[in-house]
């Protein structure tokens, strides 16, 4: 016997039994990217590896160590699965020249591939929602992403997202701090760690970024980007913080916060929750001016953000109860050969009036029949026998309140059925309003 196959490590199957919630979450943020004006582009899951190395930084984890890449041996292309999708729309909108006559409100949202250590809230396949604004210099659209961003904790119900944000500058006085920082750095060469020297002279503002508790104090005391900026990138950070104090967003300025990709420039930001233990980074996101230059299109101001749904997720289940979802709203069960065959007829018609419909297939004795439609999570079974198939008729029982059966004409079998789940729905309003509020 041959030994089972699992699935990659680090990438999920997502059961049906989760699946319920990920369709509910899609379906929210769709709506609330729309509400916003915001429109679906959809690219490859295979890029050229090129796009991610000059997009996201040849010095950074991502592209040093996370990559999916790999020659396609049919033609010798180098392909990188995505693993963030912000180079990808670059890439379309100069491609296909989106941006030509106006600017574009873009989101996406799918699966990212990222060669990560997986741990709870992080895996090698995750999926990303994400919205590009391009073509906006800001601060204007900076602010109205944070906004959007604030509306949909509310709308998912969720709290204690808090917002850090910082500016990095211009790439002039990123190099300014940066002759800074490295004088700083290593006049400090005691205290760093290896992978610290290695970023000195190829990406010290990354060093910032680390995590060893042996380097907080030194990292506590390096010369700060924010206080390099000149008044034009100041102008634009207090532009932004102008908007979230209008709207009473409350925020903090992070000065340490750097981002994970090169890309950046002036606004960077992070909503971080305490809620999910280590990897609490629910949406990330910043402008990245330079980006369409660097691969190749005409310089084009941009922002956006993205955000992981695993995380999302994770924070939904926790804050609420869970109940299975039922598999539809009524069970269709039938036996003998003449009912068997109305049971298609029938099923269909229920469905030309948008109720979903299961129909039971595999035989079996009504009673097993019974089972498995109590099982669906059904409201109703409609039960057609021999009886029912002679006479025309059909019967319709209610599977989640006592209630007589009751049987009536084929002709008026959607509309009992409708009243029935209506009656119901009516009856759970009620029960509901009669509970005292869950917490
Ligand atoms: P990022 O910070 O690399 O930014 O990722 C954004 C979000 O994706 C994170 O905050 C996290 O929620 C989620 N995420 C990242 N890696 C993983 C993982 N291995 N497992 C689970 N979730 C993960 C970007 O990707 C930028 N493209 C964001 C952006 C858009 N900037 C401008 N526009």
């Amino acid at each position: 016997m041959s030994h089972t196959l699992q699935a990659v490590r680090g990438m999920n199957d997502i059961l049906p039994e989760d699946a319920a919630l990920w369709e509910e979450l899609e379906e929210t943020l769709r709506s609330w990217l729309r509400s916003y004006g915001y429109r679906n582009l959809r690219t490859p899951l295979l890029e050229p590896t090129a796009l991610f190395r000059r997009a996201i930084g040849e010095a950074t984890d991502i592209v040093e160590k996370e990559m999916y890449s790999f020659v396609d041996e049919l033609n010798g292309e180098a392909l990188t699965l995505r693993p963030e999708a912000t180079a990808s729309t670059v890439r379309a909108a100069i491609q296909h020249n989106l941006l030509y006559g106006s600017p574009q409100r873009l989101y996406y949202l799918g699966p990212m591939y990222r060669h990560e250590r997986p741990q709870k809230g992080r895996y090698r396949q995750f999926h990303q929602v994400g919205a590009e604004a391009l073509g906006y210099a800001g601060p204007d659209v900076d602010a109205e992403l944070l906004l959007m961003c604030a509306r949909l904790w509310d709308d998912l119900g969720l709290s204690d997202i808090k917002l850090q944000l910082n500016s990095i500058g211009s790439p002039e006085e990123r190099l300014r701090h940066r002759a800074e920082l490295v004088q700083y750095l290593q006049a400090h060469e005691d205290v760093l760690d290896a992978d610290a020297r290695r970023r000195l002279h190829s990406n010290p503002l990354r060093v910032l970024d680390s995590k060893n508790p042996q380097m907080q104090a030194m990292i506590e005391a390096a010369p700060r980007l924010l206080d390099h900026l000149g008044e034009a990138s100041l102008a634009h950070f207090e532009g932004v913080q102008q908007v979230l104090k209008d709207t009473g967003i409350p925020y903090s300025i992070n000065p340490r916060m750097v981002r994970g990709l090169d890309y950046y420039n002036l606004t960077v930001f992070e909503w971080v929750t305490e809620r999910l233990g280590a990897q609490g980074t629910v949406c990330g996101g910043g402008r990245y001016d330079g980006l369409f230059e660097q691969i190749g299109g005409k310089p084009t101001p941009a922002c956006g953000f993205a955000m992981g749904l695993e995380r999302l997720l994770g924070l939904m289940q926790e804050s609420r109860a869970r109940e299975p979802a039922a598999h539809c709203e009524v069970y269709v069960v039938h036996q003998g050969s003449a009912a068997d065959r109305m049971a298609f007829a029938v099923a269909e018609e229920l469905r030309n009036y948008g109720l979903s419909v299961l129909q039971h297939c595999g035989g079996g004795s009504f009673k097993a029949q019974m089972k498995r439609a109590d099982a669906s999570g059904a409201v109703l079974a409609v039960i057609l026998g021999e009886d029912e198939a002679a006479s025309g008729e059909a019967s319709v029982k209610h599977l989640r309140v006592a209630r007589e059966q009751v049987r009536v004409a084929r002709s008026e079998l959607p509309d009992t059925v409708s009243n029935l789940l209506y009656v119901d729905e009516g009856q759970e309003a009620v029960s509901e309003l009669a509970q005292p509020p869950l917490n």
